[in-house]
């Protein structure tokens, strides 16, 4: 069911059941954080994994105690410039945090989400709340309540909605050391506004888990296909474009680019442009939805030029890349 019930969302994650809350990054499928029953439930919704483990979300700079043990000088500087926000930070785990949110690693990722009704909806339930993306495992992100509905609508109770998310890309999941920032995923916070509220260094440690080896994750968000259409997706050089369209004219081809291209597309091209002033945050805000439906519309191929590699371009080459790489 979908609505704008908060009482009845709130009342449904004290009863452990799970719940879609809209975020400003991505709609997530919430349970109560501290119960592994609930926890299990998330799991078994969107068929993920247990390798894979889950970011926990709160509405009050007070719960962070209870779940982390230790806050480093960096962490809490990223918390004040950016919480409530897409940043997610690890940090060592209270024991009280069930083995099931994290996969058995040793921290929990933690994040306060920029909406007004989950901030709202964890107050309310008295809970932190575990969430992943709102999809079926390895498949596209949602962005709208309905996309949820699509998808989950009769594996889950309710969908709270909380209308379109402004972000669309899913947070930034770092750890804060004295030193240095560690992106372990590129998201909604960029690098480079990490660096200007630190002043330190900013490296990436993404790493490609093989995800059939089924091994705890040390880094996340780092499976090979994830964000996956069903229909087949290639990333194509911009100035190679042209050429492939012609070469492939008897196709239906679904083609998603950043903003506008010069040349005109014949009648078999279903065309999503994300943004018509080149705008990053546009792109971003727009990115999921527009591959949704490239993927609804029963065309034999996508293809998708490159984001310029910086800001949240860098988030969304990610995903990109991730949503054209071959399924094992
Ligand atoms: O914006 C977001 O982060 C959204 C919204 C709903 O908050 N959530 C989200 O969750 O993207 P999910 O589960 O789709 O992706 C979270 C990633 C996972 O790939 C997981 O491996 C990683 O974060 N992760 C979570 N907790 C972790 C931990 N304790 N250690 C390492 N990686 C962790
Ligand atoms: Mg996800």
């Amino acid at each position: 069911m979908l609505g704008t019930n908060l009482t009845l969302a709130a009342n449904l994650l004290r009863n452990d059941q799970v719940v879609a809350m809209p975020t400003e990054t991505v709609y997530g499928l919430a349970g109560n954080a501290t119960s592994s029953t609930a926890v299990a439930r998330i799991f078994e919704a969107k068929n993920r994994p247990l390798f894979d483990p889950l970011i926990v979300h709160i509405a009050d700079l007070a719960q962070v105690n209870q779940l982390a043990t230790s806050v480093s000088p960096t962490a809490r500087k990223l918390m004040t410039a950016f919480w409530p926000g897409p940043l997610t930070i690890l940090l060592p785990k209270q024991d009280s945090v069930p083995d099931l949110v994290t996969s058995s690693l040793p921290e929990v990722g933690l994040r306060m989400p920029n909406h007004p009704l989950a901030l709202e909806l964890i107050r309310t339930a008295g809970v932190p709340v575990a969430a992943p993306s709102a999809n079926l495992f390895g498949r596209i992100s949602p962005t709208t309540a309905q996309h949820v509905e699509d998808q989950l609508g009769d594996r889950i109770d309710y969908i709270l909605d909380g209308g379109p998310c402004q972000v669309g890309v899913e947070s930034t999941i770092i750890r804060a050391h004295d030193d240095k920032i560690e992106v372990l995923r590129f998201g909604g916070i960029t690098i480079e506004d990490l660096h200007q509220a630190t002043g330190l260094p900013v490296i990436t440690a993404t790493r490609t888990i093989d995800e059939s080896t089924g091994q705890p994750m040390s880094a996340p968000g780092m499976l090979t296909s994830h964000y996956a259409p069903l229909t087949p997706i290639e990333i194509i050089d911009s100035r190679e474009l042209i050429p492939r369209l012609q070469q492939f004219s008897h196709q239906r081809i679904g083609l998603l680019i950043g903003q506008p291209i010069e040349s005109p597309l014949s009648s078999n091209i279903t065309l999503e442009c994300l943004s018509e002033t080149g705008n990053l945050v546009e792109m971003a805000a727009n990115f999921f939805a527009a591959l949704r439906r490239l993927d609804a519309a029963n065309l034999d191929i996508l293809y998708a030029t490159p984001f310029p590699n910086q800001a949240l371009g860098r988030a969304l080459n990610d995903r990109l890349q991730r949503a054209a790489a071959k399924r094992k």
